[in-house]
């Protein structure tokens, strides 16, 4: 599918996720200054980062997804947007972890994260599928942040109410992070919610 979003002009294959409230409460939430490392977890389309590579220019973007064809998808929509972001294949932070020159490198670690409870296996439903809680990809992701996000970091993480709200709030506490709920939408009997954590 061809569409265009906030003047980018995205192709998008049946198999990558198109961007929806949850991609849109993000882009308009992070901040981002110049000279920041980013990196985007699951990148999808590209949207998100793009949307920001866009109004933050000044900024270096990088974008993982454990989906090939997104990670694909996200380099080819760069191109086609003439911005630049570097592109991973990888299972969570497993791109960054096996390099030396990753290790506490972003300033700002996003994540639209697969914060449903399901447990669908194909490589489309990864984009939303969480497992038991909504947390089996969250959980990994939350284990290994301190390795690759600077001491300084602020990460952006999108869960729902459908999301098991009150093991994620353990898990920030666990892993030593402050949060912040920094902005919602809703999304019929559901509520989209965006967390800003930093380190304790
Ligand atoms: C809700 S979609 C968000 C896509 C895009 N960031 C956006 O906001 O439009 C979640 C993305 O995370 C990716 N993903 C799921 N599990 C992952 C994992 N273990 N490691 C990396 N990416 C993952 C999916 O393939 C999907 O592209």
């Amino acid at each position: 599918m061809k569409k265009s979003v906030d003047g980018l002009n995205l192709v998008i294959p049946d198999n990558v996720y198109d961007p929806a409230e949850d991609s849109f409460l993000l882009a308009e939430n992070v901040t981002v200054q110049p000279n920041h490392k980013v990196l985007e977890v699951g990148s999808g389309s590209g949207y998100v980062s793009l949307y920001l590579a866009q109004k933050f220019p000044l900024a270096e973007y990088f974008c993982l997804d454990v989906n090939f064809s997104a990670a694909i998808t996200t380099h080819q929509n760069a191109l086609r947007n003439k911005m630049n972001l570097h592109v991973y294949s990888s299972n969570i932070f497993t791109a960054m972890l096996s390099r030396d020159n990753f290790k506490q490198f972003f300033d700002i670690v996003i994540f639209n994260s697969p914060y449903l409870p399901y447990a669908d296996e194909g490589m489309l439903e990864k984009a939303w599928s969480g497992g038991r809680d909504g947390l089996e990809v969250i959980i990994p992701f939350m284990e290994n942040l301190s390795k690759v996000l600077k001491s300084t970091g602020v990460v952006y993480l999108v869960v729902s109410t459908k999301t098991n709200l009150s093991k994620l709030i353990e898990l920030f506490n666990s892993n030593n992070y402050l949060y912040k709920l920094l902005d919602k939408v809703s999304e019929g009997k559901e509520e989209i919610i965006l967390y800003q954590l930093t380190m304790q």
